[in-house]
């Protein structure tokens, strides 16, 4: 989950210990999406793996199914691997950023292609709510917002480090936050006498920059820094991008790539793949208007309020040549 969902989310972390353990958004209709597969023994390949929920349901209703799950947090694949533990003989995890593992995965020539490739971007409860990593403005933990150790830079030195005018322009640029001026000013001026270690810190700055009527809206007014910062940190879009494109490379002939998104940037890449692959390159463009949750489970799990399912179809003769209008 990401986006404006993540106030909502943040807000049952920070006290009334709403949900303990993330929920998969969309389950039923990837379900459905993954029946259309139709192949006793698929592949597949589950980008974000996260607390294995998705892995769960398709694991414990096709037994035939193997699995191969990804993600760049060793938190969430330790827990999701004591999760998946009954399914281990089925199950592999990579650690690792998606679009590192998917180039490195289409090199192997010792591998299979997968029939159904899966991302549901974003961030689970658990690193909401726990990590100690300040992904959320809910809870007071130190800045770091980085998915993996590995990365290099944190959000602790976005903040602290960059000159006023760039910061300005990362929070316009991946929160979509009119105020990103006053904000970014308001960070730089807080610096000044201290630095800015963590996320109740940052977010009660960003609360004090804007007007009280930016205070009293429906999502806290940090909401859109924290976004764009976490985007920054974990470079969330260029990721995307390069992984959606070497996804849509490796699918099986016939096979469904999936991406759930929770915030207008990431639905965008999505969207502009779909619409290039469904008009030009011979694959099924499943769902134009994405799919959005119902209203069951929009009550049920407030976190899936934003969520977007596309979804792309290969050709069952491989990947279509555009110069030949996506024939095979
Ligand atoms: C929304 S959660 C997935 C939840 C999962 N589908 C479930 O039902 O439990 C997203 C997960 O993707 C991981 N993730 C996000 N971006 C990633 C990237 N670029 N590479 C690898 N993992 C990533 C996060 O660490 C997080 O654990």
């Amino acid at each position: 989950m990401a986006g404006n969902n993540e106030a909502e989310a943040g807000m049952a972390a920070g006290g009334e210990g709403v949900q303990t353990f993330h929920q998969p958004v969309l389950l039923a209709e990837i379900l459905a999406l993954f029946e259309r597969i139709r192949k006793e023994r698929a592949l597949v390949m589950d980008c974000t793996l996260g607390a294995g929920g998705h892995a769960q349901a398709i694991l414990s209703m096709y037994s035939s199914v193997t699995y191969i799950g990804i993600d760049a947090d060793p938190e969430a694949r330790k827990r999701a691997a004591e999760r998946l533990s009954p399914y281990s003989s089925r199950l592999e995890v990579l650690g690792g950023y998606f679009d590192e593992v998917l180039s490195d995965y289409a090199v192997d020539l010792a591998r299979a292609k997968p029939d159904f490739i899966f991302f549901d971007l974003g961030l689970s409860i658990h690193q909401l709510q726990g990590s100690r990593r300040g992904f959320s403005f809910a809870v007071d933990e130190a800045l770091d917002m980085r998915f993996s150790p590995d990365t290099e830079v944190s959000a602790y030195d976005l903040v602290n480090t960059m000159r006023e005018e760039e910061l300005a322009n990362l929070i316009y640029k991946y929160g979509e936050e009119k105020l990103s001026r006053r904000i970014a000013r308001a960070i730089c001026e807080a610096r000044q006498r201290a630095p800015i270690r963590t996320s109740a810190a940052l977010a009660s700055i960003v609360s004090g920059a804007v007007p009280s009527a930016y205070r009293h809206s429906r999502i806290h007014p940090a909401t859109r820094t924290f976004q764009a910062l976490r985007i920054s940190v974990n470079d969330e879009l260029g990721r995307e991008e390069r992984a959606l494109a070497k996804a849509v490379e490796l699918l099986a002939p016939g096979g469904i790539l999936a991406v759930i998104s929770f915030h207008s940037l990431e639905d965008r890449v999505a969207k502009l793949l779909c619409r290039e692959y469904g008009r030009n390159r011979g694959f099924e463009d499943i769902y134009n208007p994405p799919l959005v949750p119902g209203d069951e489970e929009c009550s049920r799990n407030p976190a899936s309020r934003s969520a977007k399912l596309r979804a792309l179809r290969a050709p069952t003769q491989g990947i279509g040549d555009p110069s030949t209008g996506g024939m095979p």
